[in-house]
């Protein structure tokens, strides 16, 4: 059998269709040892000694900024953040100068979060030198999260293949809906898909592996993992669901609906939630939630890529 030595060095990331099954395999077994680092009691590795980081935010952000800036600072690098509200953006700086201006600062590295679908693309095209890391572009992608939600559902469940994964609610606004979405068709899990028929785009979704359903109830049936989104109240356009009662009525996850999937099933949201919606106080905290978890994992995935694209890390031998 051919060996190919899989490496994501100086590879942009923009999404997880741009991924093989082998590069996402990479990403998931250098998270394992950068988890080690978190619960050290002294973080800091020199992995990244000497490399800067910026991140760019347009869009607002808790824990994906901070976990990159974060995993920058464990591995060692040098990190600076821009947010719009407090930069020359404010003064109607364009995306191009804003790029060139930190690529002729010399960063290695620009994490960036933009409304518009296609930004990190456009970005990737605009400087040389930069790895861009896509840290979500509008309802496009957001392929770190797709990757710590991969993370997150492997060390709990010990493999991908062959597992039922629901996600339900906004997928017409949800970038994170996409990248899992590739990711896990990529890994074979099968995707059941549930939301309210305004926000269900099921025209996109006629792939083998992908299944779309009119009712929660049969989405999470014997289920091994949910992933409950956020409603998008920000991207909404008026009038996609009658109301937030309504919807937390007809498709919210209670612990009514939790019992239609496997007894050892795992809840997980990106954050932030809006609870009493689209998950309920009890499910979001409950014994199956994996939330927190994947907070932290989001960490170590961070830790991984960053080292993956600015290093090269170490190569796994991966069959073909
Ligand atoms: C998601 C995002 O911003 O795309 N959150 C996150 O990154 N943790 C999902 C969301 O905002 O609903």
């Amino acid at each position: 059998m051919e060996k190919n030595a899989v490496s994501l060095r100086g590879k942009d990331i923009l999404g997880l269709e741009d991924f093989s099954a082998n590069e996402i395999r990479l990403v998931l077994e250098t998270a394992t040892e950068m988890k080690n680092i978190i619960h050290r009691d002294i973080k800091k590795v020199p992995t990244l000694r000497g490399k800067s980081i910026v991140t760019v935010f347009y869009e607002a952000s808790t824990r994906t900024r901070t976990s990159f800036e974060t995993a920058g600072k464990y591995l060692g690098a040098d990190v600076v953040n821009i947010t719009a509200g407090t930069s020359s953006i404010t003064k109607g700086e364009s995306l191009r100068d804003t790029l060139l201006t930190v690529e002729a600062m010399g960063f290695d590295a620009i994490v960036m979060r933009h409304k518009a679908e296609g930004a990190a693309a456009y970005a990737a095209k605009v400087v040389q030198h930069p790895v861009i890391i896509n840290a979500g572009d509008g309802a496009h992608a957001h392929p770190s999260q797709g990757l710590l939600n991969l993370f997150t559902l492997q060390q709990h469940k010990g493999h991908l293949e062959g597992l039922k994964v629901a996600i339900i609610g906004d997928i017409l606004h949800s970038r994170v809906a996409r990248s899992d979405i590739w990711g896990m068709r990529k890994m074979g899990i099968e995707v059941h898909l549930a939301g309210p028929q305004t926000l269900l785009p099921r025209f996109l979704y006629q792939e083998p592996g992908i299944f779309v359903h009119d009712r929660v109830e049969d989405a999470i049936k014997d289920a091994d993992a949910i992933n409950v989104l956020r409603i998008q109240l920000e991207r909404q356009k008026a009038g996609l669901f009658p109301s937030t009662r309504e919807y937390a009525r007809i498709f919210g996850l209670n612990d009514e609906r939790l019992a239609l999937a496997k007894k050892d099933v795992l809840i997980l949201h990106p954050g932030p939630m809006n609870k009493g919606l689209e998950i309920s106080p009890y499910v979001a905290y409950g014994d199956h939630s994996v939330i927190q978890e994947q907070v932290q994992n989001g960490v170590a995935v961070r830790m991984a890529l960053l080292t993956l694209v600015l290093t090269g890390g170490k190569s796994i031998e991966a069959a073909n």
